[in-house]
């Protein structure tokens, strides 16, 4: 494994990540009751306008029950459980923390969704899964720790059926270096931005063909000026699962945001022929 991947895994090893949450939850009541995954939302959908922008991104993929979905990079399963929950599809996760995959499986346990929703620990540049399996791949918060787009890409196209849809929801550079350290990077070191076109070249490189392309920057910026208009986030929060600096990481964000230093985009492709 790389120095860059193993730098990426280091940032979201998440030490003791099981038993925080377990005290967290206390707060939704005993170990043993239902949880709604809607309930969740303040810590597991690790993403810009969080639950808003789940729905949305699932909206314009167009999934429906039938369908079987993959999330690439799939944090805690925040996004997974509420698409099963919401849509009635299959939803798997995969993501390169082990930290979070286990705390994905038992937040699922804790919503009973362990027969609808799975969790898989594995690398996006090379997926744990046969071709043409997924009618639906999202990725969300996750390509900016990704140098190798090319590959990232690839392997999406690889895995959908032909005729699947691919969905992005992803942080993009506009203008100038960004502020650090973010919530998906400490350092530049292993944050790999790339343009808005230049993500949109490297998509379409991969294979496929633009069904719907906006930048949602404005709305980021909205959504950043209320929750700073709000004061501390109420617990329990993504905090939690990053630490005590969250805080401080996401307010990163939204000011790099209110500079137009970095953008948020939200895509989605169809599969096209590749030249392969
Ligand atoms: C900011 S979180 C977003 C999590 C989730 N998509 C969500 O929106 O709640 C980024 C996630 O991408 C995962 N990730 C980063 N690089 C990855 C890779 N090469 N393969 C799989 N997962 C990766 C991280 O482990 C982390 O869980």
């Amino acid at each position: 494994m790389s120095d860059v991947v193993n730098g990426v895994r280091d940032h979201y090893r998440a030490i003791g990540l099981a038993e925080r949450l377990k005290r967290a939850l206390a707060a939704f009541g005993p170990e043993d009751q239902r949880l709604a995954p809607q309930q969740l939302a303040g810590l597991d959908q690790f993403h810009t306008r969080g639950l808003l922008a789940t729905a949305e991104l699932a909206k314009l993929a167009g999934i429906t029950a039938k369908m079987s979905v993959l999330d690439v990079g799939s944090g805690i399963g925040g996004p997974a459980r509420v698409l099963a929950a919401s849509l009635g599809c299959r939803v798997i996760g995969v993501d390169l923390s082990e930290a979070f995959v286990d705390a994905a499986r038992y937040l699922t346990a804790r919503t009973g969704q362990s027969g609808q929703v799975a969790f898989e620990t594995g690398d996006a540049l090379k997926l744990p899964f046969s071709e043409g399996r997924f009618d639906v791949v999202l990725l969300q918060h996750v390509a900016m720790n990704i140098a190798h787009r090319a590959r990232l890409y690839g392997e999406i196209r690889r895995v959908l059926k032909p005729d699947g849809r691919f969905a992005t929801y992803d942080v993009v550079s506009k203008r100038g270096e960004p502020h650090y350290p973010l919530p998906w990077a400490r350092t530049p070191a292993t944050s790999f931005l790339l343009t808005e076109a230049a993500t949109r070249e490297a998509i379409e490189g991969a294979g496929f063909r633009t069904l719907t392309f906006h930048d949602d920057s404005e709305m980021a910026k909205s959504w950043f000026a209320q929750l700073r208009a709000l004061g501390p986030p109420p617990s329990p929060n993504l905090g939690v699962v990053m630490g005590p600096d969250f805080v401080q990481l996401a307010g990163n964000l939204g000011r790099n945001l209110m500079e137009d230093r970095l953008g948020v985009l939200t895509a989605v492709f169809e599969t096209a022929p590749t030249n392969a």
